[in-house]
């Protein structure tokens, strides 16, 4: 089954064409990265307007990419939510049209279902069941997923996300937006041990993280010292340091908890250099195993919902060819059932 999947949550168009035979097809991203970066965040109605305009040449672009034709496409999946309402509601209807059009069902697929399931896109993935973190900028949660659909919550952060402690971070030491990327990059010229800051939870006995103290000590810090280059990137050092330590702890308690051996690790924040140096030699350590996303599929993309979409219809006989639709800008993962 060939499905196009639409990603329009946020910031970035993400369309894509998987197959349920051959894999992943195409894909193609426009990030709005840019237009928002003069406002230091998302502005939504800027965002929905430039999804507007992205979505149908994306489309034209994956299938042209692909050689194949519109009339090839058996089911189209699309981001129902959370997320922006007026940003879900371009990809939504847009999908919904195609669909009758074409006579196809149509999914409407969870972005966070997404984000996780999308390290199975790569190459040698994890059998069911298997540990999940889900790092996002607006999510830090470890799960337990025993197979698409059934997503059991192990640990969820108390405040802030991981995401979001970078990007207000990044804001902090006056950088440039995602904050991510920016801090992360700064930190590669950081020095040890000039400053401290908390690991908050890190010994708490549970799966639940708090980035909230960190994100105060990081302002005590920018307010007491003269912040220039070099302590910046000291700061965004440990920084980093901190969140990645408490992130490859709890993950490895997770894995201990539920006895698994795998884990995937999804979400923005997931992109994050060294995150990944530090789960991999835990890994190395502890001798359990990491599936990540590639890199430009640790942030929002269209190949994700493709793929999440075409795991849920492959299941669905019937969606009653009602094309009718709603959006989700608040929804719990949790509520999710299997296909
Ligand atoms: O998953 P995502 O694209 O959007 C959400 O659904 O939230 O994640 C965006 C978050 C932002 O907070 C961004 O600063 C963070 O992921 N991020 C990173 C890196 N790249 C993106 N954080 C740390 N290191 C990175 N390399
Ligand atoms: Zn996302």
């Amino acid at each position: 089954m060939l499905v196009l999947g639409i990603e329009s949550s946020c910031d970035e168009t993400g369309i894509a064409l998987y197959d349920t035979n051959q894999g992943l097809i195409a894909h193609a991203l426009h990030s709005q990265i840019e237009m928002h970066a003069e406002y230091g965040g998302v502005v939504p109605e800027l965002a929905s307007r430039d999804h507007i305009r992205r979505v149908l040449p994306l489309i034209q672009k994956v299938l042209t990419d692909a050689n194949l034709e519109l009339s090839d496409i058996e089911g189209i999946a699309y981001t129902k939510g959370p997320g922006l309402s007026g940003a879900l509601l371009v990809g939504t209807s847009v999908a919904e049209a195609l669909a009758f059009t074409l006579n196809v069902p149509t999914v409407g697929v969870h972005h966070l279902e997404g984000h996780l399931l999308a390290p199975l896109l790569e190459e040698n993935p994890p059998a069911f069941p298997f540990v999940a973190l889900l790092v996002s900028g607006g999510h830090t949660q470890l799960m337990r997923v025993s197979e698409i659909g059934e997503y059991e919550l192990l640990g969820d952060t108390l405040d802030d996300a991981a995401g979001e402690a970078f990007d207000k971070t990044a804001k902090l030491l006056d950088l440039s937006y995602p904050g991510g990327p920016a801090v992360s990059k700064l930190a590669e010229q950081g020095i040890k041990d000039r400053f401290k800051l908390p690991r908050s939870m890190l010994h708490s006995g549970d799966l639940n993280f708090s980035f909230s103290g960190l994100k105060t000590a990081v302002l005590t810090l920018a307010n007491s010292n003269e912040l220039d280059p070099q302590t910046k990137a000291d700061i965004a050092y440990e920084f980093q340091e901190a969140v990645t330590e408490v992130l490859v702890s709890k993950c490895a308690n997770a894995l201990k908890k539920t006895g698994l051996n795998n884990l995937i690790v999804s979400g923005g924040v997931g992109a994050n250099k060294r995150l990944r140096e530090r789960l991999n030699a835990e890994a190395k350590r502890k001798g359990f195993h990491v599936h990540y996303p590639r890199l430009e599929f640790c942030t929002d993309n269209g190949a994700m919902i493709a793929f999440a979409g075409a795991m849920r219809l492959k299941n669905l006989a019937d969606d009653g060819g009602n094309h009718s639709f709603t959006v989700r800008p608040r929804w719990d993962l949790a509520e999710l059932q299997k296909p």
